[in-house]
């Protein structure tokens, strides 16, 4: 375990950061802007007309109100109320308030189906939110459970192939912006320790806010992730039963080595 400074054990949250908060979801959306992997994921599904799809680690919508608006069934699974209540309100104006379903729980606690949908989406990154292996690979067999026989998993991950200590002490601004009622929010992020022997990756992470009148204030807290290779996700798919069919190591669909920058992968359930 390499650490930069002492974290804060009793402020620390297992997940990569709290979503829940109105404004977050807000300058989320504001970033958050790319819409890439969801071209290669409609690429990738084709035209097989209305389909049953998953997508867990939902957010505020930026991929399954598209796939919603294709005529797909989508049901969404997210554990930030404020990322689902921002993805029902951008549904209603879109026409989709009525087909909208996002249950409001953690991933883990509890099955995602028994073979009821045609697609499973885990995108951008979604593995990264969990602190452990033991979670991510649940995530792979939860899929898995889930797809119909012959069903696909889309799964979406930065490659992460370097050595963990190389992050450490990196800073960078997360999040940006302004909220519709004047408030200024900045959420910049450190990488305080990384533990080489399991993955585990801490964040340091201050949430900056500064109203109309100028009021500042600021939260400051830690968070964990697990970086994920495009190997270990190939190694997870084989060991529940998947044919991989396809890895792209761009959104583009250029073919995947180990040196791309993600692991995309469309993978048949047996
Ligand atoms: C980076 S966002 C991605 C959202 C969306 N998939 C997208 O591509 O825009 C990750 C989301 O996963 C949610 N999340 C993190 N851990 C979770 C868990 N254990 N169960 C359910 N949702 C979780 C977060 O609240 C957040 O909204």
């Amino acid at each position: 375990m390499i650490r930069r400074s002492r974290s804060e054990e009793q402020n620390m949250l297992t997940r990569s950061d709290n979503y829940d908060r109105a404004l977050l979801a807000e300058i989320y959306d504001q970033t958050m802007t790319h819409a890439e992997d969801v071209a290669l994921l409609r690429s990738l599904i084709g035209d097989a007309g209305s389909l049953d799809i998953l997508e867990c680690f939902s957010g505020t919508g930026r991929i399954m109100l598209p796939l919603l608006a294709d005529g797909h069934n989508v049901t969404g699974i997210e554990i930030a109320q404020a990322m689902v209540d921002r993805s029902r309100n951008k549904a209603e104006p879109l026409g989709l308030a009525h087909k909208f379903n996002v249950w409001v729980r953690d991933a883990l606690s509890e099955p995602w189906g028994e073979e009821n949908y045609d697609v499973v989406v885990l995108g951008s990154n979604s593995l990264f939110e969990l602190a452990t292996v033991r979670a991510q690979k649940r995530c792979i067999e939860l899929a898995c459970q889930a797809l119909r026989p012959s069903g696909h998993l889309f799964v979406d991950n930065n490659n992460w192939t370097s050595p963990l200590r190389e992050s450490l002490g990196a800073s960078w601004v997360a999040l940006e912006g302004l909220g519709t009622d004047g408030t200024f929010a900045r959420q910049t992020a450190e990488t305080i320790s990384v533990d080489e022997s399991n993955g585990l990756t801490v964040t340091r992470r201050r949430w900056y806010l500064r109203t109309p009148a100028g009021e500042e204030s600021w939260e400051e807290y830690d968070t964990s992730k697990r970086p994920v290779s495009g190997a270990e996700v190939r190694s997870w798919l084989t060991e529940f039963g998947f044919t991989i069919e396809r890895v792209c190591g761009d959104f583009r669909g250029t073919a995947f080595d180990e040196q791309s920058e993600r692991a995309i992968f469309w993978a048949r359930k047996i």
